[in-house]
């Protein structure tokens, strides 16, 4: 229904990856400094999403209060609004959180108008809780009849909600890809939905979700995302080639951009990547289209993603464990003497060759932008 408001994948920064239920109102305030300070915000992150752990008890009339860690939400806002940013915020549809925190369950209208009135810009709605009949599992798992149609109408009722509040709102759905979510998503009023389990600091797990992607992309465009999770980038379990990977391959697949790292103690090399204006542009294209996989060899593959003006942006990735050569004919994928190749992480321009045959290193991507 607010599909105006994520034209393009939203980006910015979520707490869950580093801080857990842990964060604090500190934290958020010094991510945002630290965004628009490193240039994270000029260069489009411009969410500062507070995951799970802000929830303290209800008022007896109800209302919803943030814990002792964030001492006052709307002046958190404030200052965030003041920075050029916004803010975003956690809840469930069930009785509790993942963390066992407050979830939203019976007092949805409530919290969408508590959320309105401190200036809440996104709301990630997870579905924890919700249903333990459900089976919490990886794609394209089946919720029982009953069940999907209570969860359906669990998402639907909160979208009402912020409607009602009347505060633009974006509307996040993580239920980790059951039912396939991505074929509703948009009817119940989601503008973007998880379509996996949780993301971990490492490879292996990263490349799984990732990789797992390909055949989604019809599913996806401007206001309605598939989201394979928050970005991992500089929390220091994968290695430089991995991490370029991880960035290349949600750009291919235009996915939301939420940096999940420690943004006060960032190594320049992680700030590059997130920053990478080329792999940027691939995700934040206009058309809005997802890329997708056109083969896979082996661990070697090759994916494309239709871009605005005729572009194209390919991703060549080695899935293997040693580096390798991988050979590609781009006048079969359309491309023409006379394009420009970008060589996006090698920051060069590549000449135009009827086959080009980079090396590729372990775990690794050569991300390239043509432009016809
Ligand atoms: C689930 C979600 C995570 C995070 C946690 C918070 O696991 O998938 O992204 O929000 O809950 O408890």
């Amino acid at each position: 229904a607010q599909s105006s408001l994520v034209p393009t994948p939203p980006m910015g920064w979520n707490s869950w990856n580093h801080f857990f239920q842990h964060v604090t109102d500190a934290d958020v305030r010094a991510a945002a400094d630290a965004m628009v300070a490193n240039g994270m915000r000029d260069a489009g992150y411009v969410y500062v999403n507070i995951d799970d752990g802000w929830q303290g008890t209800r008022r007896p009339d109800g209302t919803i209060q943030s814990n002792d860690r964030f001492p006052d939400m709307k002046t958190l806002a404030d200052y965030v609004h003041t920075r050029g940013l916004k803010l975003g915020i956690y809840s469930s549809p069930g009785l509790k959180t993942c963390a066992k925190f407050e979830g939203s369950y019976g007092h949805e209208m409530q919290d969408a108008k508590t959320y309105a009135a401190w200036g809440i810009d996104y709301l990630k709605y997870d579905l924890c809780s919700f249903g333990d009949k459900l089976t919490v599992a990886g794609n394209g798992d089946q919720a029982a009849p009953a069940a999907f149609a209570a969860q359906q109408e669990a998402y639907r009722k909160m979208h009402d909600a912020l409607v009602a509040a009347g505060r633009p709102i974006v509307f996040s759905l993580c239920q980790y890809g059951m039912s396939n979510v991505w074929e509703w998503g948009p009817e119940v009023g989601g503008n973007l939905w998880r379509t996996t389990g949780d993301i971990s600091d490492k490879y292996d797990r990263m490349a799984l979700i990732g990789f797992s992607q390909a055949g989604l992309s019809r599913y996806a465009g401007p206001g309605h995302w598939n989201d394979p999770d928050m970005l991992e980038v500089g929390n220091g379990g994968m290695t430089l080639d991995e991490y370029r990977t991880h960035m290349s391959l949600w750009a291919i697949l235009a996915a939301p951009l939420l940096a999940g790292n420690d943004l006060r103690h960032m190594k320049p090399e992680h700030l590059a990547i997130l920053e990478n204006k080329d792999a940027i542009a691939i995700d934040q294209d206009s058309l809005g289209k997802q890329g997708d996989r056109v083969s896979a060899l082996g661990p070697y593959e090759l994916w494309t993603k239709p871009m605005s003006h005729g572009r194209t942006a390919i991703a060549l990735f080695n899935r293997g464990e040693l580096a390798h050569t991988m050979r590609v004919n781009l006048r079969e994928l359309g491309i023409s003497p006379g394009a420009h190749i970008r060589n996006v992480w090698a920051n060069a321009d590549l000449p135009f060759s009827d086959i080009i045959n980079p090396i590729i290193p372990k775990h690794g991507v050569v991300l390239l932008l043509v432009t016809r």
